[in-house]
This record gives C-alpha cells, structure tokens and sequence, in this order.
C-alpha cells in the first residue's frame, strides 16, 4: 500500500472521531508488514486531559491484536503529530511516518521527529 492509500485510510477514518469539545478530528492509519491496516482516532473526555490521540488509539489496538515494535511499516495522520506521540511512533519502531500539515504532506522517520529520543537505551 502506498503512502498515498494510506494516508486516505486516515482521512477517511477521521470522520470516527469522537471530539465534541475541540471539534478537531484526527485519524491515524497503521501498516503493519503483512499487510494488515490498523485505524485510531482521537476520543476526548469532558475532564481534558483524558482525551487519547489518534495515534495512540491506533497503537493500542495493534499492540492488543498482538503486533509489536518493528512490525509497523508506516504510520499515516491527519495532523502533525504531537509530543507525546511521537514518543509513541519512536517506541513502536515505525519506519516512517507521513502526516498532513498546513496543507501539506510530510514524510519524516521517527528519528527526525523526535531526535535524541529517551527509550529504552537510556534506561540502562
Ligand atoms: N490530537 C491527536 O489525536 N493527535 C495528535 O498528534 C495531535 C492532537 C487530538 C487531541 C485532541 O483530541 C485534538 O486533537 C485537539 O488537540
């Protein structure tokens, strides 16, 4: 699948979101390597900081189907992904990640959203 396909997966799975207080919806859209799509999009919470993003929804439901890191190809969202996500996209091992911006599309690795990134090497 290219990354124009799924990038549509994205676009089209926004229309799910559930954000009735931002009014901003967000889908992500993830190929994992035998081909399989895994959707996530953003759910809020009337006490704020509850909402999930759509890219971690759509980790979550990949990683309780049973894929793990190194399994993702590509990641594809409707917005630039924020902080806290791209510390996501680094953990599971994404390939690269595609993303609209200020109507835009941005192809990066995860390394170049997030570089000098804390994961489990520096734990050591
Ligand atoms: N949002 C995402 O789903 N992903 C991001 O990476 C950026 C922000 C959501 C969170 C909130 O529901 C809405 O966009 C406005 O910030």
């Amino acid at each position: 699948m290219s990354d124009a396909e799924l990038l549509a997966r994205a676009d089209a799975v926004a229309e799910r979101a559930y954000a009735p207080y931002s009014g901003f919806h967000v889908g992500c859209a993830v190929l994992v390597r035998d081909g399989t799509v895994i959707e996530g999009v953003n759910v809020e919470n009337a006490a704020y900081p509850l909402g999930v993003c759509a890219e971690r929804a759509a980790f979550a439901r990949a990683v309780a189907e049973g894929y793990r890191p190194g399994d993702f190809v590509a990641a594809a969202i409707t917005a630039s992904p924020c902080g806290g996500c791209r510390q996501w996209l680094h953990e599971m091992g994404v390939g690269h990640v595609v993303f609209r911006n200020g109507g835009r599309v941005v192809t990066m690795t995860t390394d170049e959203l997030l570089p000098e990134s804390f994961d489990s090497s520096n734990l050591t």
